[in-house]
């Protein structure tokens, strides 16, 4: 995607066999690229949210294996660098997906031929990912223009978290299908949760539909229901970090309640999922996937620019007050009205889900 008019992906190797990032954590107010030389470099981009979003993440741990290959490719350096890449975060199961691909098609190579490998491997599910989100991109636009045929004016669309171009190496997944029904002349309009703690939403959704020049709006997390109860959203899409082989679905905290609002008042609840992000071990999200619980300064302190110009941190909280930092929640499939894949919309359920996407 363009950012003030130059195309840009969210990671990309260099010719210097290292790999350079979007730091996510400067955003809005400050663009900045980082260079990214070995697996360390890698694993605290991950861990520290230079790069997030489950697709992402996994890509930058497939560069991770690639950077350190290059520097020692033994079997104990594999095994070693897999082990590390694949702990940074416990939720998003593109993370797990990406290094077990690595681990598995490098094992069996020598060492020698492991560094050179590592890195086609790398920019290949990277170009994967593209063209998933552009297929993604193509099935979501199939529902905004049923929706936008059938009422012949704007259509409302809210987000949660920033499940865009930002999240991924280009286009995005719950974003996919908004870019393209904007290219198609669409008239759409997107409410964007500020999604806190760290405001995935105000911060990289609303910069990455305004560099687009789509229409948004940025609203607190508490207000979608309010929204949808005066009949201002017509369909919800969000992303995910991990689904069940039942269709429950895992992403940033606050989307189980937006699934229930939406729910209470009719508005189809879609789930933009490219099928890395599917555990096909899981059955029970609730009770099986891992929560990551992150630091409490999160929902504690909020950075952003001063009227100055600097960029500052302020505690919003009483000195002394405990805070709790759950990073995602899970929205039972029952809640679910359709899960846009790469092959198409599939029914959050595990007839569909194993009819539809086993053989992928
Ligand atoms: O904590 P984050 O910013 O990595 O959380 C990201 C999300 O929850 C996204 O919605 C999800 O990863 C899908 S990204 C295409």
């Amino acid at each position: 995607m363009k950012v003030n008019g130059t195309p840009f992906r969210t990671i990309w190797p260099t010719p210097d066999y290292a790999v350079e990032i979007i730091d996510q954590t400067r955003l809005p107010h400050e663009f900045v690229t980082l260079h990214l030389e070995n697996m360390r470099d890698a694993e605290h981009a991950i861990r520290s949210m230079q790069v997030r979003g489950a697709p992402l993440i996994g890509v930058t741990a497939a560069y991770g294996v690639a950077l350190s290959m290059c520097h020692h490719a033994s079997d104990a350096a594999l095994t070693a660098t897999c082990d590390m890449l694949a702990k940074p975060r416990p939720t998003a199961v593109n993370l797990r997906w990406a290094v077990e691909r690595m681990r598995a098609l490098l094992s069996p190579l020598p060492a020698c031929e492991r560094a050179e490998a590592a890195w086609l491997e790398a920019a290949r599910i990277a170009e994967q990912d593209v063209a998933i989100n552009q297929a993604i991109g193509r099935h979501g636009l199939a529902l905004i223009r049923a929706r936008y045929q059938n009422k012949a004016e704007t259509v409302n669309i809210l987000t949660h978290c920033n499940a865009g171009w930002l999240a991924t190496v280009d286009w995005g997944t719950a974003l996919a299908p908004i870019y393209a029904a904007f290219e198609a002349g669409i008239p759409l309009h997107v409410w964007v949760d500020e999604t806190r703690p760290r405001n995935q939403g105000a911060s990289l959704t609303a910069w990455e539909l305004a560099q687009h020049g789509v229409p948004h709006t940025v609203i607190v997390d508490n207000a979608g229901g309010h929204l949808m109860q005066h009949g201002r959203v017509d369909m919800v899409i969000v992303g995910t970090d991990r689904v069940t082989a039942t269709g429950d679905v895992c992403n940033k905290i606050g989307t189980y309640l937006k699934a229930l609002a939406a729910k209470d008042n009719g508005v189809p609840f879609y789930v933009a999922m490219p099928t890395s992000t599917l555990d096909w071990s899981l059955r029970d999200g609730v009770v099986e996937i891992p929560i990551e619980e992150r630091g409490e300064e999160e929902v504690t302190h909020l950075s952003g620019l001063c009227d100055d110009g600097l960029i500052r941190r302020i505690q919003i909280t009483p000195q002394g007050s405990k805070a709790a930092n759950y990073g995602f929640d899970v929205t039972p499939a029952r809640l679910v009205s359709g899960l846009i894949t790469e092959r198409g919309l599939v029914a959050a359920n595990a007839e569909a889900i194993c009819a539809q996407l086993k053989s992928l």
